[in-house]
């Protein structure tokens, strides 16, 4: 009788042990087993065990404790599955509702649009799809989502056109939009995103046309408008006393008069090599003491290249390919 006891005890107690130490939430360890299921539980997921806590070594999921929550599941990363067969966005990614960061990178096999019930995800900040398959335009459902701070959709098979609601979403920090199909010209109202916007991306794309003046308003750090079809002024987007450390306008189409931008101490990478920006080079750049590149190649530039200072160490092929550029590194004025 007194060892039956102590074998009963021992079973009560080895069955309770792991669930009392389990810090991951029962909802939300059976929103990842139905996650799993629906991607055709894949191999890469075999972290993902319904004996296992959740919150300790499952591959991609993060939980952290709030103020009125046990420990919650806030990060999901789908990365780098090996899906044998295409599989759309898991329906049951909307049943994490503490979810904050939602990624889903490097997975050709993920297909088909953003589901609209994504909505539900009421808490999150970051949404990042990239090298997915993932495809149609950038839903307008998204413009209810008022806690989102970061939109990352890139690489994947994105198309439409650029949604002028984007600057309604109050917390955004940045747009990150790029290598896909996405075309036409970028909405007039990109001019008014909020005063904690610091970075647009929208290079390899199909853009056209003129880019808005009001742009030059932003206070940007990153601007990225590379591999695009867009044309005419960018001159504004050169300000002095803003804080831009990185302009990319490379692969475009603009035409301006370089020689008359004013520059942000701040910047650190100028490309806009091929495009059609005439003029000479300011003077100024060489005040620039935090640039490490800059690259002004195939314009049709004129004049002498200004030395010293941030322009230190710069290479041929920064100024090459441009109308009459001379002097060091390019061959010596006449
Ligand atoms: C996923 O699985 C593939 C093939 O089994 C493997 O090559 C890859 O390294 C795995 N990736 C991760 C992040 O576990
Ligand atoms: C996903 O995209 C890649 C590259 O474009 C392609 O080779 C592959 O067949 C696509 N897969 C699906 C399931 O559409
Ligand atoms: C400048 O841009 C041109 C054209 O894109 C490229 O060929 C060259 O290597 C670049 N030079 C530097 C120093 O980045």
């Amino acid at each position: 009788m007194y060892r039956l006891s102590i074998i009963i005890l021992l079973l009560i107690a080895l069955s309770f042990t792991p669930a009392l130490s389990e810090q991951c939430h029962p909802q939300d360890k059976q929103s990842l087993l139905q996650i799993k299921k629906e991607l055709g539980n894949p191999s890469n997921l075999s972290s993902w065990l319904p004996t296992t806590d959740c919150c300790d070594n499952w591959k991609g999921i993060h939980c952290t404790a709030t103020q009125t929550q046990a420990y919650r599941v806030y990060w999901l990363e789908l990365y780098d599955l090996n899906l044998p067969k295409p599989y759309p966005i898991p329906p049951s990614i909307v049943n994490l509702p503490y979810l904050q960061y939602l990624l889903i990178t490097n997975t050709d096999n993920i297909v088909g649009t953003i589901p609209p019930s994504i909505t539900k995800l009421t808490q999150l900040r970051r949404l990042h799809i990239r090298y997915t398959n993932v495809s149609g335009p950038i839903p307008e459902f998204l413009s209810q989502m008022k806690t989102l701070e970061y939109i990352l959709l890139a690489n994947s098979k994105f198309s439409g056109t650029l949604p002028s609601w984007l600057p309604s979403l109050p917390k955004l920090t940045g747009i990150f939009i790029e290598g896909s199909d996405i075309s036409g010209t970028i909405p007039d109202s990109f001019g008014s995103f909020s005063n904690v916007f610091r970075q647009m991306i929208l290079s390899g794309n199909r853009l056209i046309g003129k880019i808005p003046a009001t742009l030059g308003n932003l206070n940007l750090q990153v601007l990225d408008l590379s591999e695009n079809m867009l044309e005419g002024d960018a001159s504004m987007l050169f300000k002095a006393g803003k804080h831009m450390e990185q302009i990319y306008l490379n692969n475009n189409l603009f035409s301006f008069d370089f020689g008359k931008v004013e520059f942000s101490k701040t910047l650190k990478m100028i490309d806009i090599s091929n495009n059609r920006i005439y003029g000479t080079l300011p003077k100024e750049l060489t005040s620039l003491m935090h640039l490490q590149s800059f690259n002004v190649s195939y314009n049709n530039l004129c004049g002498e290249i200004p030395r010293g200072g941030g322009l230190k160490y710069t290479y041929e092929s920064s100024y090459a390919h441009n109308k009459c550029l001379c002097g060091a590194p390019l061959p010596s004025c006449k």
